[in-house]
């Protein structure tokens, strides 16, 4: 008994996980006990030749709880408690060696099989085979051309590999790879993502069979650019329709290369192209002002500030004001470019940076601007609709949207506030809306999905727009402006007729406590020739929401920035 290790359990108050066998620190089961031995797994062995073992005994009249051996059950309890332990050590054994046999086996199967792929070569046919973009494959039937491109889906089958590839142009297009073509290293290798180069002959898919436009390539050739990881780091692997919102925003890097996230790229592509054309057809100048300034044109409060040079200086909120100043040299004169709002909202129609289209034209009356700004939403819309590529993204994510008609509803500002209170829209605080609050952006989007077309909301309280806009002539407390909302978004756009007049202007730096001095480019305007004129700014996300039935703003940009995120 002597050379044999003695360990102490106790039922009630040991633990297996975290005793150690000595008395102030007991097991709670005797087969931890043994076990903690480490004993060799012979298994007709007496667990008790190798180990004393006593338990507590609980305590009796005034004697003491005292330790003494296992009782014969006890011995019975700990001999097939063991056993258990032994069989299941056993049988793990066996499976890791199993386990370990077929991982072998199939490493031997992978290194024959790549040996014999390496034995096969494909070398790229003579011949002429010109690069192409996929859009230009239906000029190219019967041809033999040469692609490059992503491998955006892959099915792969005994004899034939079908590879979808993306080379950006815009249609995806059907690659048949078969042969010797399927039995190279490169076709072991091949990935989702991977980069490849392929030639081949352009033909009609057959009769009842589809592939994008119609047609696919025969491959005689072709190998791997850049090989997109598989296994746990494969790309299909990474964005899922699992993944929580964050990582996605994280991975909008790989969001991009999604079809969703390409076509609402391609679409904004094409209504800032239809845009541009639209204003080049009226003779309105693009311009570009800056984006660093020392002015605000919106308000304080949300200015994102930054040092420049030791001096204070912000990220522009509209670049409006430096509109105005080219009136007198380019004439009526547009702009597409960046504004931030260091906006504390978390909506989903906010954005921190954000593409503005503003434009401005010199010598109109409020009714112009009016017409201007619906003359140009319905010739984009009529553009975009007439454009291929633009109206089949439409109709994949947006089916229902119908182009709006002109005139667009004009609903006065006070009659915006009557709507609402007969038709039961609270302010926040369940109160009704009176003339002079400000609208909020759930009560605007109830009335307008109510009234469910595009309203063009006009003529706001001078109070609740900025040192700018002009007043009604003969009615002072409320301003020549406008915002259109839409179904589904609300505002997207703000415009208004300026201040043409010196004073008045000076007045509306007074009201809202703006100091003129910083101003005096602007307020040159107002003194050098002033002119009635106006403008407007379009958020250009905004209106992509729209059209194209995004939940958020969020997707209508490349790389969103809202509060919290400026990466990637
Ligand atoms: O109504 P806003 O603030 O008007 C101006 O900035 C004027 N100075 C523009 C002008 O007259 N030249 O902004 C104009 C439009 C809004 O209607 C909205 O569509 C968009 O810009 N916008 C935003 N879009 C995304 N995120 C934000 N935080 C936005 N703030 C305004």
């Amino acid at each position: 008994m002597s050379d044999k290790p003695t360990l102490y359990v106790d039922e009630k108050k040991g633990s297996d996980s975290t005793g150690n066998g000595t008395e102030a620190a007991p097991f709670a089961t005797p087969v931890a006990a043994y076990l903690s031995l480490n004993p060799s797994t012979e298994s007709d062995k007496d667990p008790l030749s190798v180990v004393n073992i006593l338990v507590r005994k609980p305590a009796e009249g005034d004697a003491p709880e005292s330790w003494s051996e296992l009782s014969g059950a006890g011995k019975k309890k700990l001999a097939k408690g063991v056993d258990v332990q032994r069989k299941k050590a056993a049988k793990l054994a066996a499976d890791g060696e199993r386990l370990e046999k077929e991982r072998k086996e199939q490493e031997a199967r992978d290194k024959k099989r790549r040996e014999e792929a390496a034995q096969v070569k494909i070398a790229e046919p003579e011949g002429k085979a010109d690069f192409v973009k996929a859009y230009q494959l239906p000029q190219e039937i019967g041809k033999r051309v040469r692609l490059r491109g992503w491998v955006h889906r892959l099915r792969t089958q005994k004899t034939n590999f079908f590879v979808i590839l993306r080379d950006g142009s815009g249609p995806l297009a059907q690659v048949i790879l078969t042969g010797d073509l399927i039995k190279t290293l490169d076709a072991l290798d091949l990935t989702v993502e991977s980069t490849i180069e392929v030639t081949g002959t352009v033909q009609k898919v057959k009769e009842g069979q589809t592939a994008p436009q119609g047609l696919e390539i025969i491959a005689d050739w072709w190998k791997i650019l850049g090989r997109a990881p598989g296994g746990d780091d494969a790309f299909e692997g990474r964005l899922t329709a699992e993944t929580d919102a964050s990582i996605r925003a994280d991975l909008r890097h790989l969001e991009l290369r999604g079809e969703t996230a390409t076509a609402v790229m391609r679409f904004r592509a094409a209504m800032l192209r239809a845009f541009r054309e639209a204003f080049n057809q009226r003779r309105i100048t693009e311009v570009t002002p800056p984006c660093m300034v020392q002015t605000s044109v919106e308000g304080g409060s949300t200015l994102f500030e930054f040092n420049y040079y030791g001096a204070s200086a912000y990220l522009t909120q509209s670049s409006q004001l430096y509109l105005e100043t080219v009136l007198p040299s380019l004439g009526d004169v547009y702009c597409i470019q960046e504004s931030f709002r260091a906006e504390k909202s978390l909506t989903r129609r906010h954005l921190s940076e954000y593409t503005h289209l503003e434009a401005e034209l010199a010598f109109i009356e409020f009714k112009d601007l009016l017409d201007h700004l619906e003359d140009m939403i319905t010739s984009v819309v009529d553009t975009l609709m007439k454009d291929p590529v633009a109206s089949e993204i439409i109709k994949t994510l947006n089916p229902n949207f119908v182009a709006p008609k002109k005139p667009f509803m004009r609903l006065d500002y006070r009659d915006a506030i009557k709507y609402l209170n007969e038709h039961g829209i609270k302010k926040e605080d369940g109160s009704d809306h009176v003339v002079g609050d400000d609208i909020a952006e759930a009560a605007e989007r109830k009335m307008t999905d109510q009234i469910g077309q595009v309203i063009m909301l006009i003529n706001f309280p001078k109070t609740l727009k900025s040192f700018y806009m002009k007043a009604i002539p003969g009615d002072g407390d409320f301003t020549e402006s406008v915002d259109v909302l839409v179904p589904g978004v609300g505002e997207i756009v703000g415009g208004s007729m300026r201040i043409a007049d010196y004073d008045e202007l000076m007045a509306g730096y007074k009201r809202e406590g703006i100091p003129p001095e910083p101003y005096y480019w602007f307020t040159d305007q107002r003194k050098y020739g002033t002119t009635e004129h106006g403008g407007y700014g379009l958020g250009v996300e905004r209106l992509l929401a729209w059209f194209l039935n995004r939940f958020t703003v969020r997707e209508c940009c490349l790389y969103p920035r809202y509060m919290g995120r400026a990466r990637p």
